[in-house]
């Protein structure tokens, strides 16, 4: 069998921007600071970046080989690779099953972000008090046709992107844009650090408070990792599959990660201080981000255009990041279920917009999907890649997939030691733990 007509991504910043504008999305700059918020700040920050280096680019750099050498979705990834255990196909399964849950609420969120957008091309949310913004995204969040409009509409956007292939589709948008939104967040950053009473936002957010650290809090800083990085349910297997040979894959992992983290530390700079400094509660769950923000851009100059930019391009980093899971699926539907791609992407995004108009109806179903995914799935799918990639794909392999590039890889001796042993009981044990098995 020969599958050497696979779309793939062209130089290497196109990989690392692919990857990275899988990575780069709601989860840095909505996610991110919600669960900061929830959690405590500072302790939880610090176990998150801990994380996202002992563990996150571990799993990530075992994802991308993974697909690189089997040039398959997930499913046909481990087929390939280990034919005589199909028990593997188990992270395939799940996977599908994650991207469902995950675009479901996602695009919800999206949606969100659109209607801000819309609100701020018009106008409309600068002659807003901080105690009218939050009043105006309650009111927002709980209505139904408004919600479900923009999702339908996001949905059809990722769609659309995802029927045009991947080339085309994702690499085009994310090359130029994702460095504008960076440079977009560092002068909210600059501004948010000048409110009176910012002080306090950098304390919570960077001294840490270990009174505040239980299993729980512990589990959410997993969970954030997996979910930032994308990792754990085989988009990064996918995207592995479209990497050329000549790539260097721990390089791209790490400066993926790197990347993603930047940005969320970024973010939660840019929101804190001003959590603080407008008296808003850090735990006030996911709309902080959306209450907050806006007060921002009402007290800088250039507070318009900043603010019409800032949310249009969290739309598309939102958009790079579900095409990204809603190729998940489609790579499975077409590969695995010979479906053409067209009916596979028409099929999946339709039953995914049903779940969103689900999540936007009962708040207790989106939050379900937002915690189970992010603390159930992804760990669970990251410990049977780790002992995948350690145990099954062994050093040899996994050395000759690292060198493609005709480099020399280095630490392959100290991946294989996390990927066998340290990365799966830490995950086990972590979430046991948050659950309170243990
Ligand atoms: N990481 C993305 C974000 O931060 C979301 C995302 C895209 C994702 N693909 C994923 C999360 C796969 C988990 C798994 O917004």
């Amino acid at each position: 069998m020969t599958t050497t007509s696979r779309d793939s991504f062209t130089g290497k910043f196109g990989v690392i921007a692919a990857a990275a504008g899988s990575a780069v999305g709601l989860g840095n700059i909505w996610r991110f600071p919600y669960v900061v918020g929830e959690n405590g700040g500072g302790a939880f920050l610090l176990v998150y970046i801990l994380f996202i280096f002992a563990i996150g680019i571990p799993v990530m750099v075992s994802e991308l080989l993974i697909g690189r050498r089997s040039q398959k979705n997930v499913f046909g990834a481990f087929r390939t690779l280990a034919p005589d255990k199909p028990f593997f196909m188990i992270v395939g399964i799940m996977g599908v099953g994650a991207a469902f849950m995950i675009l479901a609420f996602y695009s919800v969120v999206a949606g969100w972000t659109l209607e801000y957008t819309y609100m701020a091309i018009g106008d409309n949310l600068l002659d807003k008090s901080s105690a009218e913004l939050s009043a105006f995204f309650e009111s927002f969040s709980e209505s139904t046709a408004g919600p479900i409009g923009w999702m339908v509409l996001f949905m059809t956007l990722t769609a659309g992107i995802v029927i045009g292939g991947v080339k085309k589709g994702i690499e085009r948008y994310t090359k130029i844009l994702m460095p504008i939104l960076f440079v977009i967040i560092v002068v909210l950053c600059i501004n948010s650090a000048m409110l009176p009473g910012a002080g306090e936002g950098f304390a919570f957010l960077f001294k840490p408070d270990f009174s505040k650290v239980t299993g729980s809090v512990i589990l959410e800083a997993l969970g954030q990792a997996f979910f930032s990085l994308s990792i754990g349910m085989g988009v990064i297997a996918t995207y592995g599959s479209y990497i050329q040979k000549k790539e260097n894959l721990l390089n791209t992992a790490i400066s993926v990660s790197i990347a993603d983290t930047l940005i969320a530390v970024l973010a939660g700079v840019a929101i804190f201080p001003a959590v603080f400094a407008f008296g808003i509660n850090p735990s006030a769950g996911p709309g902080l981000v959306f209450e907050t923000l806006p007060n921002v851009f009402n007290q800088m100059s250039g507070g318009y255009l900043f603010s019409v930019a800032f949310f249009l391009l969290l739309v598309i980093a939102a958009l790079t990041s579900s095409v990204s899971l809603l190729e998940v699926v489609v790579a499975y539907f077409s590969e695995e279920l010979k479906m053409n791609r067209k009916l596979a992407t028409v099929i999946a995004a339709s039953v995914i917009t049903g779940l969103g108009v689900v999540c936007v109806i009962y708040d207790k179903v989106f939050t379900f999907f937002d915690k189970t995914s992010s603390n159930v799935l992804l760990p669970l799918g990251g410990i049977f890649i780790a002992i995948f990639v350690g145990w099954v794909l062994g050093k040899a392999k996994t050395k000759d997939e690292l060198e493609a590039h005709g480099g020399k890889a280095r630490l392959v001796g100290f991946l294989m030691i996390i990927l066998k042993v340290i990365a799966p009981i830490a995950i086990g044990i972590v979430f046991l733990n948050g659950i309170g098995l243990l």
